[in-house]
Order: structure tokens, then sequence, then C-alpha cells
């Protein structure tokens, strides 16, 4: 399972790149907006510390505008996909910019049948939110299930995405169902290496280790 970090703060993806565990980036216009910097500066400096995919998501919401404005991110850097809302426009932006070689990254999706035609379009990636759903008591996880079933019987390449992770038990659900790629905050990659009781083994392991020998 690849695993991209959800932000457009540098420090917590230089952060999560000297993990070494680091596949790919994903920044949207609300995490970009947190930042204050302009969208396209901090994607080059992205692009700088981080050799995988990078989501970059257009403003415009109309297919030409949504056109020239992938154009114009997808030239920022080869690793570049082009983000773009799943509505009847996206998918058309999609189609076009896929035909002309560029990535796309379909977004905001919340049902299976959203994520059957990004894939007839040819997104390289969907991005089904898990937790948006869950927050309005769906199941989150039954849509990426619903997903791989789907891209499984018409064998469709686009990439599972799982987005809106909140916590490890989403990341456990995606990877036992077979989401291809997780795009998780730096607080929750670290909740995946941390346990309770890994901290109170280790802290009896050293406490006994210091007792015997000093
Ligand atoms: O980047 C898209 C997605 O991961 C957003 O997550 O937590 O704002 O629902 P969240």
């Amino acid at each position: 399972m690849e695993l991209y970090i959800d932000t457009a703060n540098l420090d917590e993806i230089k952060e999560a790149h000297d993990l070494g565990i680091l596949d790919g980036v994903t920044t949207n216009p609300s995490l970009i907006a947190k930042e204050g910097i302009e969208y396209g500066k901090r994607l080059e400096e992205i692009c700088g510390v981080v050799a995988g995919p990078v989501s970059a998501e257009v403003i415009a919401t109309e297919y030409k505008a949504m056109l020239s404005e992938g154009k114009e991110r997808a030239k920022i850097a080869p690793q570049i996909v082009v983000k773009l809302p799943t509505t009847v426009d996206g998918v058309k932006a999609c189609k076009a910019l896929s035909d002309e070689g560029i990535k796309t990254n379909m977004t905001l999706c919340f049902q299976a049948m959203q994520a059957m035609m990004v894939a007839k379009a040819g997104a390289f990636l969907v991005s089904p939110f898990i937790g948006r759903l869950d927050d309005i008591s769906q199941d989150g996880t039954e849509l990426i299930s619903q997903i791989r079933t789907i891209y499984d019987n018409y064998g469709f390449e686009t990439k599972i995405l799982a987005a809106s992770i909140r916590h490890p038990k989403h990341m456990l659900e995606c990877a036992m169902i077979g989401a291809d790629v997780a795009t998780v905050p730096l607080k929750v990659i670290k909740q995946l290496m941390q346990h309770p009781l890994t901290d109170k083994g280790l802290e009896q392991f050293l406490a006994d280790y210091q007792k015997a020998f000093g």
C-alpha cells in the first residue's frame, strides 16, 4: 500500500519524507489556505522534496477553465497530478487531460458510481473521502470496498486513494480491503507506528537492563 501525506505544510512533508516511507503528497485549497502561501510556489517547493506524485487541485469549476488551470499546474514538475472535483465538468476535464498524458486525481468522491465514471475517463487516482462519510453516519470504508469490487470486476487501472482518513482504524480497514494508496495527515502517520504496550514494554526492558548492569 502506498502512503501519501495529506498536507501543504512543508515542514510536515519533510518530516514524513525523512521517515523514508513516503510515496507522495496530496494538497487541496483548504490546506493551502492554512499555509497562506501562493499555491504554485508551494507546489514547486513540495516537488523539490518528494519525487513521487504530488496532487495539485484546480480552483476552477468549469470545464475549459479546469483544463487550462490543470495544464498550467502540470507544467510545474513532472510528478504533478492534477486534482479535479468529481463533477460532470470535472469528469470531462479528466478525460481530456488523461488523453493528453496528464495524470489526474479525482477528488470529493462519495459514491461508487462516481468512481466508475472517473475510471472510464482515465483517472490515475480516485479519492473517496472516508471520514466525511462517517461524519454523516454513512460507512466510508464500505465505499472503498464497493470501488475495489467494481475496479476488479472490469479491470480498471485507476488507483483507489483512500482520503479523509482520521485514525489508524480507517487505515487498517482500507489496507484489508485493498485500497492502493492512503493519504494521511502527519499526526495519523505517527499513530500508525505507535502502541501504548510498545512504550510500556520498552520502558520495562530499559528499567530491567539498568537494574542489572547499571
Ligand atoms: O485531502 C482530502 C482529504 O483527505 C480531506 O480530509 O479530514 O478534511 O475530511 P478531511
